[in-house]
């Protein structure tokens, strides 16, 4: 390459292809950019902000008080109160959005999860509450699943042997949907990972005028031992697993043929879950995601963390941002987490 600058050295290719100058000395330094703060703030390639992050959020039927989920220290199940100071906390820190699960009293499950459709369901109840408090200045997620509500666990209706029926449950899901856009939500999460629940659900909404709610697919949605915690969180009565539903660990491919699913059943936002095990397909659904993507750093991750960091073993804050920052790196334009709030509050 002619010009000054290759006169005070030697222009070469480097493996990747990318043209390189080497100086007179011979050697590279790659750490000038490394020396301060200052430097290392500049040349960031990767931003971490208040906005990025969206909270997780448990509201309870019938609790008075806040109870401290075990497995989960420092996360919380609400009362609709302690849910509304929550949520206007989360808002003062900047977050980017708010994902609200309900809990039934173990006495409302049935086998067809009919609280979840219940305008006086709590989670109905809890997003109409959110809405209320701060729904003009944050977005109102609902998780448009089962899971919660029914008795056996399962994310959907069985059929007479006892399997999850595709068809019947995507049903009750855009009852479902239609029930939650009538609470408030912005933005529904479907975590079912039932076949065709995408495209129902938007024209359940679209039959029914509501055009302006948008859907956040959780288009790659692993079988994951990491789901643990979340199971106390909502005080889960699934008995076996979910793997008939959920992908397998092992398989990449699939996830592509899941995003484009989505996308073609009208997908707003997409989301791959969990997230530090699956950083590769998060890389690859945002390389061609055309709508923005999301990724959740499950109760598993957040458990982990804070496990390891109770007993001194890591650096909780550190930790917590460089998980986030390496999930953005990954191609996450959005993070759900159970750190949303605290970390915003370090970050502004
Ligand atoms: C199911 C659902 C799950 C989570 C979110 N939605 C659990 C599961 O699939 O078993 C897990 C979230 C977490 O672990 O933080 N509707």
């Amino acid at each position: 390459m002619p010009g000054p600058v290759a006169e005070r050295g030697r222009w070469s290719r480097a493996p990747t292809g990318t043209p390189r100058l080497h100086t007179m000395s011979g050697i590279e330094r790659p750490r000038r950019l490394r020396r301060t703060p200052a430097l290392r703030r500049l040349v960031a390639e990767t931003s971490l902000e208040p906005r990025h992050l969206v909270l997780p959020m448990f509201v309870v039927d019938g609790l008075s008080e806040p109870r401290e989920i075990g497995s989960m220290p420092g996360v919380f199940q609400h009362s609709l109160d302690s849910l509304r100071k929550a949520a206007t906390e989360a808002v003062a820190a900047g977050v980017g959005g708010l994902m609200l699960f309900g809990v039934p009293k173990p006495e409302d499950k049935d086998p067809l999860g009919s609280r979840a459709t219940d305008p006086e369901g709590i989670l109905n109840r809890g997003l109409r509450a959110l809405a209320a408090e701060v729904g003009d200045a944050t977005v109102v997620m609902a998780d448009t699943c089962l899971d919660e509500f029914t008795d056996h666990g399962h994310c959907g209706v069985l059929d007479g042997s006892g399997a999850v029926d595709n068809d019947a449950t995507v049903r009750r899901y855009v009852e479902m949907a239609l029930a939650q856009a009538e609470a408030g939500a912005d933005l529904l999460g479907t975590s079912g990972m039932m076949d065709g629940q995408v495209g129902a659900i938007r024209a359940g909404l679209d039959e029914a005028g509501r055009t302006d709610t948008a859907i956040l697919a959780y288009a790659a949605k692993y079988a994951s031992a990491f789901y643990g915690p979340f199971r106390e969180a909502v005080a889960s009565s699934l008995e076996g697993d979910r793997r008939t539903y959920q992908q397998d660990a092992a398989n990449r491919r699939e996830s592509i043929r899941e995003l484009e699913l989505d996308l073609e059943q009208g997908a707003d936002i997409v989301m791959v879950k969990p997230a530090m095990s699956y950083l590769d397909i998060l890389r690859e659904v945002a390389d061609r995601s055309p709508v923005p993507v999301a990724a959740y750093q499950i109760s598993g991750e957040y458990s982990m963390i804070t496990a390891a960091a109770e007993r001194g073993w890591i650096d909780r804050r550190g930790a917590v941002l460089e998980s986030l920052t390496g999930i953005r790196r990954a191609g996450a334009d959005i993070v759900l987490t159970y750190w949303a709030t605290e970390a915003a509050l370090w970050l502004s």
